[in-house]
């Protein structure tokens, strides 16, 4: 039997004042999780062990640091205007952050989240790399790939998400394509070896590929880079089947006049870190799709489960680094937070300021499309 706690009562509902959401409460559930929370605060290793970390940073740095001029990135460097490497390469302080925290060279997405609302400070105590992994799951849902088909994963980073849906759908041959060549030196080298899945480098706004030689694309928040996304609609569905499907998962506006703060200093510093210059509203992806001759298929939100749980993370440990208790804590279970200084955390309470702010503009979307 579970001892029951006076202070909580058998069920009950929690109010999360930021965004009006309740939450009901379970006691037996709240008493196991007590304990859980209890004893993972003390296992001081419920993230990566910090020597995984610190290999998987080495990794990082040997690909990154080295300059490849692969063709394809300075064609596209000078084409679009658009640094993307400066977005991934450890010149800003929340790439820096992100890293320490689950970033490492397998994903880079936001993570599709379990603990939300009031609960989000949880998401401090465990690995986020399965939050990746969850969003990466539920776009390859989306996608309802069936046996042998041949998919192509836009923008698929250092590769794992290829890799999942190689694991996912092993008859399925597998194309993952990054405008970046040294993301593509990682993905073969910690994924390569399987005559299913092969990676390339690639602009997704000019697919060197054959007309209708895909079943299934697949763009996982990526295309918010890209400066023309018609064009890659439109290339998207040049290399379908007739009857291929397309997800696209990314952030929009939530309404046109959202995009009157693109100005603004909040969603300037958050476009220079992440490099992009403008994205679509809801509706203006949906259309511009139909113009690129897609057919829409379903539309999810997914913001209550990426950027609001990501926003709520990110002040929760800006929060808990003022609590000296429970900054021993979270510094205990991930040491690596501490090489930040205080200068650091000063720019990342800006750049959580600045995020919320284009968070609360925007929203976290999955769209799917199909040709025909
Ligand atoms: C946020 S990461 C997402 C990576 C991957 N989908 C994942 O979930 O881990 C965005 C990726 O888009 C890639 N990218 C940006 N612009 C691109 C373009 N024009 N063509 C192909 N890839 C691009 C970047 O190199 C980066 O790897």
């Amino acid at each position: 039997m579970q001892a029951v706690n006076p202070h909580f009562p058998e069920s009950g509902r929690i109010r999360d004042s930021r965004s009006g959401q309740t939450w009901r409460v379970d006691l037996g559930r709240l008493t196991c999780f007590q304990r859980w929370f209890r004893s993972s605060l003390r296992a001081k290793e419920t993230v990566a062990a910090p020597s995984e970390l610190l290999m998987q940073d080495a990794v990082m740095e040997s690909s990154t640091m080295d300059r490849v001029d692969g063709n394809c990135e300075s064609i596209v460097e000078s084409t679009t205007g658009q640094d993307v490497h400066a977005a991934y390469d450890g010149s800003n302080v929340l790439f820096r952050l992100l890293r320490m925290i689950s970033w490492g060279p397998g994903l880079m997405n936001l993570g599709y989240f379990r603990f939300r609302g009031p609960f989000a400070f949880l998401n401090l105590l465990i690995n986020l790399e399965n939050t990746q992994r969850r969003l990466v799951g539920k776009s390859i849902e989306l996608l309802d790939v069936k046996g042998a088909q041949k998919i192509l994963d836009v923008a698929c980073g250092r590769g794992k998400s290829s890799f999942m849906m190689h694991c996912l759908n092993p008859e399925a041959t597998i194309v993952g394509l990054d405008l970046l060549q040294r993301n593509i030196d990682v993905a073969r080298l910690l994924f390569g070896c399987s005559p299913r899945l092969s990676y390339e480098n690639g602009n997704a706004m000019h697919l060197e590929f054959e007309s209708g030689s895909f079943d299934r694309v697949q763009c996982l928040e990526a295309a918010f880079h890209f400066p023309d996304r018609s064009r890659f609609l439109q290339e998207a569905f040049r290399v379908l089947k007739p009857g291929g499907r397309m997800v696209v998962v990314d952030f929009a506006w939530r309404q046109p006049e959202d995009r009157k703060c693109l100005e603004d200093p909040e969603t300037r510093l958050v476009r220079d870190i992440w490099q992009w210059d403008d994205l679509y509203d809801v509706e203006e992806y949906k259309r511009e799709a139909r113009n690129a001759g897609f057919k829409e298929v379903e539309t999810v939100d997914w913001s209550d489960r990426v950027t609001a749980p990501f926003q709520a993370t990110f002040e929760s440990l800006l929060a808990v680094r003022k609590r000296p208790w429970l900054r021993r804590r979270v510094l205990g279970v991930n040491p690596l937070l501490n090489s930040l200084s205080e200068d650091d955390w000063k720019q990342l309470e800006e750049i959580a300021k600045a995020h919320d702010y284009v968070r609360r503009r925007s929203q976290y979307m999955a769209f799917v499309f199909t040709k025909g």
